[in-house]
């Protein structure tokens, strides 16, 4: 049953335009001396069209019924509006109610905080904001593969159940069929082992990266992270790209020619929704996007931005030091206050990045690397991979890792081994980047936190 004219299109016209039909929801009604005034929203673009209808017409008499959420059908004329701010009204010749919406229709009124709007995430999608943050990531989204394609890598579809800790951070969400004591035979489980869903398609993109050259992966990825963060959700979506024949330098190249793309995307394609976002959610946004796509990124060592770190006086609730992890506070400051730029940070301890990470020359660090992003920290975790099969091996034995768990991983550096490297970039902190809304939970249609599986 899809016919007629979405709201966007009608409202692109370059002429007026005879017997239109339009579909949608009810934003506001005003009544007036024999005739009334109705917002009528589709969701299709940021902007409602106006329907004048005039009290004589089909369908009028259950104009009382037209309130804020019902959903109706119109057809008539549209006519140059004399109303300033909109080129278009539509003139109705015929009205319907499709379905009432009474007053307990909760998104009345403006002005709702964030944190109400989370508890009717099924009706949210219907306000301006929530519109425009879930049509910019369906742009996004689209925007990630066209960026790939075009560099002719190809799309794999990793496992969502899996064995492995790619991370080894042990934040794994288990998948079994057993009831009562999981622990006791493993074996009896339904995949005769134990399973997790998985924390990121890294080692599998890893596999198909030796084989096609190129790929990315793009799904949802899972971790049972006990942080209740604004950046953290249980369920979310990884971007990850993975070369043969390439080096750390390569991969940060990769990464912060990704995020630049993505952020021209945004800008040309999703223009009007990012003059809301300014508007209401971030007035630096439209000047912190233009700065992304026109200025390089800052590269600093890990160890350099550590020196950084210590040298600014700055009281930080974590400590600082070689061989600590960086913190969010820490990111936030190196971007945000020292550099104002977005940051790559590169060469890691190898006693706080996990196994797969290639191994420096000076048996110290790992050619890891971290995009930080100013409002938000890391968006992009990489690295290039150990591909010497003894060194893998001696870095899966400081890791507590069984070889024989990765029997397939290490047969990838028994044949025809190669140099390789690749990231992961967390899709919501991207749109969050880009939208300036600051709480992973509303980038994400029904998010999964800590305590929160609704809908
Ligand atoms: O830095 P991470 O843990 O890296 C990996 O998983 C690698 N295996 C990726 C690779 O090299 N192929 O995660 C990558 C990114 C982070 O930088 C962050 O943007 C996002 O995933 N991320 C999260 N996003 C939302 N909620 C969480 N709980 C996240 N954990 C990581
Ligand atoms: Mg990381």
């Amino acid at each position: 049953m899809v016919n007629g004219l979405i709201i966007k299109h009608v409202l692109a016209s370059t002429e007026p335009r005879q017997a239109v039909t339009v579909k949608g929801w009810v934003r506001t009604r005003r009544d007036a001396k024999g005739f009334s005034f109705l917002e009528l929203n589709d969701g299709s673009c940021l902007a409602s069209l106006q329907v004048v209808v005039d009290a004589g017409i089909p369908g009028a008499e259950h104009l009382p019924q037209f309130t804020t959420g019902a959903s109706v059908v119109v057809e008539g004329n549209l006519v140059p509006s004399p109303a300033k701010g909109q080129k278009w009204e539509l003139r109705a010749s015929r009205v319907e109610l499709v379905g009432a919406a009474d007053a307990s229709y909760p998104l009345q009124k403006k002005g709702h905080t964030m944190e109400f709007l989370r508890t009717i995430a099924h009706l949210r999608p219907r306000s301006n904001l929530f519109g425009a943050v879930f049509r910019v990531r369906s742009r996004l989204a689209f925007a990630v593969h066209k960026f790939f394609q075009d560099r002719d890598f190809v799309y794999v579809h990793t496992p969502i159940i899996t064995a492995s800790d790619c991370e080894g951070a042990g934040e794994l969400f288990r998948v079994t069929s057993l009831k009562g004591n999981i622990d006791e035979k493993p074996e009896a489980d339904f995949f005769s082992k134990r399973t997790f869903l998985t924390v990121s398609g890294q080692l599998e993109g890893e596999a198909f990266a030796c084989a096609l050259s190129r790929i990315y992966t793009f799904g949802p990825t899972f971790r049972a992270e006990n942080s209740n963060t604004a950046r953290h959700a249980a369920e979310f979506w990884m971007i990850e790209p993975e070369m043969a024949f390439c080096d750390l330098q390569a991969d940060m190249d990769l990464g912060e020619e990704f995020i630049k793309a993505m952020a021209q995307y945004a800008r040309e394609q999703c223009a009007d929704d990012l003059a809301l976002f300014e508007k209401f959610v971030d007035k630096e946004l439209g000047h912190r996007l233009r700065f992304v796509v026109e200025r390089p990124f800052v590269r600093v060592p890990y160890t350099e931005a550590i020196a950084v770190l210590k040298k600014s006086g700055r009281k930080f609730e974590f400590p600082v030091d070689y061989g600590l992890n960086l913190q969010a506070e820490h990111e936030r400051f190196l971007t945000e206050e020292h550099f104002k730029s977005p940051v790559t940070v590169y060469n890691y301890p190898r006693e706080i990045k996990p196994f797969y990470m290639r191994l420096n020359d000076d048996g110290q660090t790992v050619t890891a690397m971290d995009v930080l992003v100013p409002g938000i920290g890391e968006v992009i975790g990489g690295a290039q991979r150990e591909e010497r099969l003894d060194q893998l091996a001696e870095n899966m034995k400081l890791h507590n890792l069984k070889p024989e768990d990765y029997g397939w991983y290490l047969d990838l550096r028994r044949y025809g081994a190669v140099p390789h490297a690749g990231f992961g970039l967390g899709f919501e902190r991207l749109l969050m980047f880009l939208t300036g809304v600051p709480n992973i939970r509303d980038v994400i249609p029904f998010a999964r936190t800590p305590g929160n599986a609704e809908f």
